[in-house]
């Protein structure tokens, strides 16, 4: 079988991860997981999101951490950008990447970022412009690619037309959200087919979470299809705030896990990764919410006894 020989993982935690937290997480603690999951050999580190406070507190802090930032050459620090305001906060914190976000469906678009789909494209317009000015990458999000707590089912077709007109502006990758962890491999594949027809699939990767237990399943099939980039959150922490059912993203040390038996080349070291997630999961108060995680630490337990 076809499959990619080696995959590039996108960590979302510090950003997909935390920006459900009830509590306030403070600014040092996510630098220092930032820093430690960029150590652990992670290309892309999604750092956190220039929203609006109003709408998720938790990425309040988002210059602080930005300028807070120890950056490892190699490694990109992505933010989330909804608007001009943002980006003009972005620009004055050395934000090098950013990733726009629109979804595929318009009750979606309405309850996360308060405009409709059209707008929201509208919306990114001025955004991308004064993006490439400053040389910075841009990303794009598709939320709702396979289902939407709205909406129910989403056509491939919607998604492909997203894609198509988040290509157009120029983003460099396009993100394919599983926002609430629906989606079953022959679905995903299909949905993967739509959009693969109008941007290359080497530019299109897949953002899972886990909430009815797919992802894994689901990240296999796209690899099938011939997505190399996969988005992973450490501990499988997260969940939109505007995604009614919507539980954590796929965990990074799941995917290693998989990928590293398959004989699939990351770049990430597992360990690391795994202490990353004991760090944060301690600093939460909470035990990780990945299976890969759970055996590792039960092992650690058996080791020592
Ligand atoms: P709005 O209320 O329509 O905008 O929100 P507004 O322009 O009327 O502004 C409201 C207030 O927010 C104003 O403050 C603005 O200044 C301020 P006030 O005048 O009342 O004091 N404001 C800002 N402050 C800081 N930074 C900004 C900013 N913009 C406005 N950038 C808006 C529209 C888009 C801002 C809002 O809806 C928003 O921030 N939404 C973000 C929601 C969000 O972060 N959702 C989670 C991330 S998406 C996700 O998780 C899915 C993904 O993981 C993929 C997947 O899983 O599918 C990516
Ligand atoms: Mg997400």
């Amino acid at each position: 079988m076809n499959l990619p020989k080696s995959m590039r993982i996108v960590e979302v935690g510090p950003r997909d991860g935390l920006q459900n937290e009830a509590r306030a997480v403070p600014t040092a603690v996510k630098l220092e997981l930032i820093h430690r999951l960029a150590d652990a050999g992670l290309p892309s580190v999604e750092a956190t999101a220039f929203v609006s406070p109003k709408w998720v507190p938790q990425m309040a802090d988002h210059a602080d951490v930005m300028r807070g930032l120890r950056r490892k050459p190699g490694v990109a620090y992505p933010v989330l950008m909804p608007n001009i305001k943002g980006m003009e906060a972005a620009l004055a914190s050395g934000v090098d990447e950013i990733a726009v976000f629109a979804a595929a469906t318009e009750r979606f678009s309405q309850r996360n970022i308060n405009c409709s789909i059209a707008e929201s494209l509208e919306r990114f317009r001025p955004v991308v412009e004064l993006a490439r000015a400053n040389k910075m990458r841009i990303r794009g999000y598709i939320s709702c690619a396979v289902g939407c707590p709205y909406e129910g089912e989403v056509s491939p077709q919607a998604v492909a037309d997203i894609a198509k007109a988040l290509d157009a502006m120029g983003c460099y990758e396009i993100s394919l959200g599983d926002t609430i962890g629906v989606g079953t491999p022959g679905k995903v594949q299909t949905m993967i087919a739509a959009v693969a027809h109008h941007v290359p699939v080497e530019r299109l990767a897949l953002h899972t979470h886990d909430t009815w237990g797919q992802a894994l399943a689901n990240i296999y099939a796209a690899m099938q299809a011939g997505i190399a980039t996969i988005d992973s959150s450490v501990a499988g922490l997260g969940g939109c705030p505007y995604a009614k059912g919507a539980s954590g993203n796929v965990a990074t040390e799941d995917v290693l896990y998989m990928l590293n038996g398959m004989g699939i080349h990351t770049g990430v070291d597992i360990d690391k990764v795994f202490a990353a997630g004991q760090f944060i999961c301690e600093a939460l108060g909470r035990a990780p919410n990945s299976r890969v995680a759970q055996a590792m630490a039960a092992r650690q337990v058996a080791a020592a006894a």
